[in-house]
């Protein structure tokens, strides 16, 4: 089971990465700054995002090659917010991805205007996508708008800014976890069953499955910042302590996050199958969230 899934991962991580190297290859602009974003695309992650976006068009049993510059797109996008998130203005980290964060591999500025870059260009290549109608780039570009800005994860991102240190309640833990981490997962999800043409009731319990998955993504996060390793992980432990940051872990304890991370985990699998998706790779990757240890 370990093992097959390792396999699936870095064979779906070597068809993003390859297709983030051709994104890039026609990139222009000055060398500093398409050195700064290329350090940190090309650092590794897992690649999460794009490949729940690739896997329920596969397990609408539709090509997936379709959604690859989609799915690209939003890794660059999903960067951008690691790179402003690692900033001293906010998290003040120095290891992302195993590597020197960008502001302390390049400089701060610099890691700002990587992180715009990578935001930007990320909205053109999801408007130059090639396998895709002019009218679902236009949802998807609405949609992916809508789940990175305000109303979605740069919104929870001021919130958790905000509650540092604060005491705050779980339906308010829950409303900035859900939007600075849940929606653009729940993006992943539903562009995938827009590019795999999902029926309405397909997309209602996908988008009902994403939900719960965000939240049990988060929750594992936040899990692993107290007990994961660095070394795996690539990223430092302990900085939500350090930070002052309201967590799971912080709220009902190390159990209770487990818990209730267990909790949404079923409810996701409840969904797939609403969605007559159970018993697909999308599940196991949802068994992989939660189990995870980076
Ligand atoms: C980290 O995301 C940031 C959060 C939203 C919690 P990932 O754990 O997917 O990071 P990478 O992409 O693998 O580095
Ligand atoms: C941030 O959550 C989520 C983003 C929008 C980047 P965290 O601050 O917990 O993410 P990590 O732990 O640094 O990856
Ligand atoms: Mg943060
Ligand atoms: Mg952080
Ligand atoms: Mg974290």
């Amino acid at each position: 089971m370990i093992t097959e899934m390792t396999t699936y991962l870095s064979e779906q991580q070597k068809l993003i990465e390859e297709h983030l190297e051709r994104l890039i290859a026609r990139l222009e602009g000055p060398e500093r700054l398409r050195a700064s974003m290329i350090y940190s695309l090309q650092a590794g992650g897992k690649r999460l995002r794009p490949i729940l976006l690739l896997a329920v068009i596969d397990a609408l049993g539709k090509n997936c090659e379709w959604g690859l510059d989609a799915a690209c797109s939003l890794e660059m996008l999903h960067t951008y917010s690691l790179i402003h998130d690692d900033l001293p203005a906010m998290d003040n980290d120095d290891l992302r991805r195993g590597k020197p964060t960008n502001h302390i591999e390049f400089d701060e500025a610099t890691a700002i205007l990587a992180g715009d870059a990578l935001l930007t260009y990320s909205f053109e290549c999801l408007a130059r996508a090639s396998a895709l109608s002019s009218e679902t780039k236009i949802k998807l570009i609405q949609m992916l708008a809508k789940a990175a800005g305000p109303e979605g994860m740069v919104g929870g991102q001021m919130n958790d800014l905000q509650a540092e240190g604060q005491q705050i309640t779980l339906s308010e833990l829950e409303s900035v976890h859900r939007r600075k981490t849940g929606r653009l997962l729940t993006y992943a999800i539903v562009a995938g069953a827009v590019i795999g043409e999902a029926t309405c009731q397909q997309l209602a319990a996908l988008e009902a499955f994403s939900d719960h998955l965000g939240m049990a993504f988060q929750i594992k996060d936040d899990i692993l910042d107290v007990e994961g390793d660095e070394a795996l992980l690539g990223k430092p432990v302990g900085s939500d302590e350090t930070n002052q940051k309201s967590t799971y872990p912080g709220l009902l304890t190390l159990e209770g996050a487990k818990e209730a991370m267990q909790t949404h985990y079923l409810s996701a699998l409840s969904f797939l199958e609403k969605a007559h998706v159970n018993g697909t790779r999308l599940e196991a990757l949802t068994r992989y969230i939660i189990e995870r240890t980076v």
